[in-house]
């Protein structure tokens, strides 16, 4: 996959990590997000990229 950017610039991680980290904890918020591996705990800048992501993994 080609097209991996960079979601949460403060942790640098990257689409696929962290949908592979929605999956695996099995993350319904942005809260969920953070207190599993981080992203979004930091800035806050990224939530709204977190939620899509949240939204693609659970089907919305
Ligand atoms: S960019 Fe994700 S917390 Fe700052």
């Amino acid at each position: 996959m080609a097209d991996d950017p960079v979601i949460c610039t403060c942790l640098d991680m990257c689409r696929s990590e962290i949908v592979e980290g929605i999956k695996t904890h099995g993350c319904k918020t942005i809260e969920d997000i953070g207190d599993a591996i981080e992203a979004g705990a930091v800035c806050g800048s990224c939530h709204d990229d977190l939620q899509e992501l949240l939204d693609e993994v659970n089907g919305k």
